[in-house]
């Protein structure tokens, strides 16, 4: 596959997780940033898909490269699905993840290991220099732990135990949980899906 990808987010570690997975087409990974581009963009949309899109298509417009944008969240069963689009902004953007997951865990108070499943959803986003868009989805599946537990990672890592490793996904290092993890797993989606229009054409 040829040319460039903007990566539509501030967030580095993001952008490094995409370059190593697109390190064998040849692409090269741009950060926004690095592409001199700064846009605020209003998250508004109804699912993760329509967020993803909203922001790529938002960054599209000031790159002739390929744009992808990624929107995730923390879907917890027995809450119906909360925090979901909103984990990002779940008792307030600036709350510190230690109270954010202290609540979880006392919401789930007294309720079972098989009722504490729960699940992190990714969707990607790419907007194509010749205005065709595409999406993936992935998921990993776990459940509510009891405490925090690590320190990897970020957000609600120290809550989401994954029965698979017997591990919290902030008990897992870097190379581990991108292998596994709902982002890694719909960006290696993504490049299946990019390589396939390239090829067809649809
Ligand atoms: P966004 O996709 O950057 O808007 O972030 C969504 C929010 O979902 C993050 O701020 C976290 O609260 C949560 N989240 C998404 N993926 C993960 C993950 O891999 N670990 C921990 N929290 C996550």
């Amino acid at each position: 596959m040829k040319g460039r990808i903007v990566f539509a987010t501030g967030n580095a570690g993001k952008v490094k997780e995409i370059q190593m997975i697109m390190e064998d087409t040849g692409m090269e990974v741009l950060s926004m940033k690095e592409a001199g581009i700064s846009v605020d963009i209003e998250e508004n949309g109804t699912t993760y898909e329509e967020n993803a899109l909203i922001k790529a298509r938002e960054v599209a417009k000031y790159t002739d490269a390929i744009v992808m944008a990624d929107d995730s969240g923390l879907e917890v069963d027995y809450l119906n699905k909360e925090p979901g689009i909103l984990s990002a902004r779940y008792l307030g953007e600036d709350t510190s993840y230690r109270i954010k997951n202290q609540n979880l865990i006392d919401r789930l108070e007294g309720v079972s290991d098989e009722k504490r499943t729960a699940r992190f959803v990714c969707a990607i986003a790419a907007v194509l220099p010749d205005g065709k868009e595409l999406t993936t989805r992935a998921t990993i599946e776990g459940r509510i732990g009891y405490e925090e537990k690590g320190s990897h990672g970020f957000g609600y890592d120290p809550i989401f135990y994954v029965p698979q490793f017997g591990k919290t996904t902030a008990e897992l290092t870097e190379e581990e949980k991108n292998q596994v993890s709902h982002r890694g797993k719909a960006l290696r989606l993504m490049k299946e899906e990019l390589k396939r229009y390239e090829n067809t054409g649809c």
